[in-house]
């Protein structure tokens, strides 16, 4: 499968025909290649949603149509359905059911702004007896979105669709791994009616496809899901165009189990907050902290959870744990494994691979519970974005929440109790963008979604989504005159 960039209407190579391979994660073999765009088919993609935007037919399209052309891709992405969810497992890695609530929820995001496409509006502040102001809501015009791995179309669509929405032209560059549903993204807005230019989608490289977005002049805000260290970059290297900028970041998300929760559904919980996806969460509830009463209990079934979980190839339909994204995050991943080891954390789980011969080469990695673990452990520190819980002890409701911020991160967090008091105490108490109580993972479209410290800044998700990709304008109007 050759793939191709999507460019002001058009399906076109790199301009120096340069390729890159994406490789299928359960197997280690070439799934297709990708266009190993460069800094002009970027300004290219650029060019053609600059045009778009300010001449072109969808500054002056009517939110109705706008909305119906959103309202259009969720129908047709239900059609595309189950042939989207074996491209996501495939590409990804993960399991076919979890493609297949990612691809639910994409629909379903193309469905949800498509409603918002017709209600955003501004207000009318009172300016005293002489005057009127009128506050407007305008699109913030050209916005590049830079999207990770790990849910490739879900964070794609969960920006394009408000983008789109509010009326912005956009750029989409997926990440290297996981190319393929991002392209399927304007196949879909094309059938629905999307003009030539206003999506287009270059693939390749961080520095060479992604950065040339980042400090465009003609760019005006970027959207970026990924790590930390990139994150910061975006920042830094959009700052001399002043971008507006978007980030949604990693992790290290406390899970927080009391010795007066429902025992199982805290334990199921828990483990499907850090082995769901294969951990490659930026949410993952990655810190495990039990109250002590419980601890040996709590940890003993963890560990029957975790070996009872059956790896395999993605499309297996017996599998609930795939292969991690790539060879590359395999090797992250085991070696934050060898660096709890050596710095003493108790390793509980047994070191399993995956038997079946198809799939040896496959970048497998085991679900891992590290007891006892200290929380300036590097494990405990650090996001390791892969299917690894780090277990640790602790007394009191003070004692855990000071432990649940004692981290640079403050994406999520979930509490695990039958008291609904000290659950609310302890949410309030803890600085994270989503607080779970007795569950653990759901993003609904209709909820903003986010982080605190540096888990990112802006908003994600719910009507949040929209604003930014929104300016403020104000109209002022003499009125004695
Ligand atoms: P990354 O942050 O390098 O990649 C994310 C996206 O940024 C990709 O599309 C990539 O091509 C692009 N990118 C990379 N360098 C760039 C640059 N200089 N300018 C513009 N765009 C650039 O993530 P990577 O290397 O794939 O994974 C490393 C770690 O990042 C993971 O182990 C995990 O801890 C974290 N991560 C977090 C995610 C989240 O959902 N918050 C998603 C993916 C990774
Ligand atoms: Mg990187």
């Amino acid at each position: 499968m050759d793939l191709q960039n999507y460019v002001n209407g058009k399906w076109v190579d790199a301009r120096d025909g340069s390729r890159f391979d994406v490789f299928e994660p359960a197997t280690g073999e070439v799934l297709a290649t990708a266009p190993d765009s460069k800094p002009a088919d970027v300004d290219a993609a650029i060019d053609a949603a600059r045009a778009a935007f300010d001449t072109g037919p969808w500054a002056t399209m009517s939110e109705r149509d706008r909305a119906r052309i959103l309202l259009r891709a969720a129908e047709i992405a239900r059609r595309e359905h189950d042939r989207l969810v074996e491209m996501e497992s495939r590409d990804s890695g993960k399991p076919l059911e979890e493609a297949k609530h990612d691809i639910d929820e994409v629909a379903f995001m193309f469905e949800y702004y498509g409603g918002w496409a017709t209600k955003i509006h501004g207000d009318i502040p009172p300016v005293g007896p002489g005057a009127m102001s009128l506050v407007v809501k305008e699109p913030v015009g050209v916005a590049a979105m830079i999207t990770p791995w790990n849910y490739p179309m879900l964070m794609a669509v969960q920006k394009v669709a408000p983008a789109l929405a509010a009326g912005c032209t956009a750029i989409l560059k997926p990440a290297e791994q996981t190319p393929l549903t991002a392209l399927e993204i304007p196949k879909i807005l094309e059938e629905a009616g999307l003009p030539p230019g206003v999506l287009n989608v270059v693939t390749g490289f961080g520095e060479t496809a992604g950065h040339p977005l980042v400090v465009s002049p003609k760019v005006d805000k970027v959207g970026f899901t990924g790590s930390l260290e990139v994150g910061k970059l975006i920042m830094k290297n959009g700052a001399d165009t002043l971008k507006r900028v978007t980030l949604e970041l990693g992790g290290k998300s406390p899970n927080i189990v009391f010795a007066d929760a429902d025992f199982e559904h805290a334990i199921q919980g828990t483990c499907d907050g850090i082995f769901g996806n294969q951990g490659e969460i930026c949410s993952a509830g990655s810190r495990v902290f039990v109250e002590r009463s419980v601890y040996n209990d709590a940890l003993e079934q963890m560990v029957a959870v975790a070996q009872a979980i059956t790896m395999g190839g993605s499309l297996e339909p017996d599998t609930t744990m795939g292969p991690l994204v790539s060879k590359e995050q395999q090797e992250r991943v085991l070696s934050y494994i060898a660096a709890g080891k050596a710095e003493g954390a108790r390793l509980a789980t047994t070191e399993r691979t995956v038997t079946d011969e198809r799939y040896r080469n496959g970048y497998f990695v085991p679900p891992t519970i590290f007891a006892d673990v200290n929380n300036n452990m590097k494990i405990a520190r650090e996001e390791i974005f892969g299917p690894v819980m780090s277990v640790i002890p602790f007394d009191d409701v003070d004692e855990v929440t000071r432990l649940a911020n004692d981290t640079n991160f403050g994406l999520a967090a979930a509490i695990w109790t039958r008291d609904i008091g000290k659950a609310l105490r302890t949410a309030k108490a803890i600085r994270a963008g989503t607080v779970w109580i007795n569950d653990s993972q759901p993003a609904p479209t209709e909820a903003p979604w986010g982080g605190y410290k540096e888990s990112g800044i802006g908003r994600e998700l719910g009507p949040h989504g929209i604003e930014d990709y929104l300016e403020t304008k104000h109209i002022y109007i003499n009125i004695e005159r």
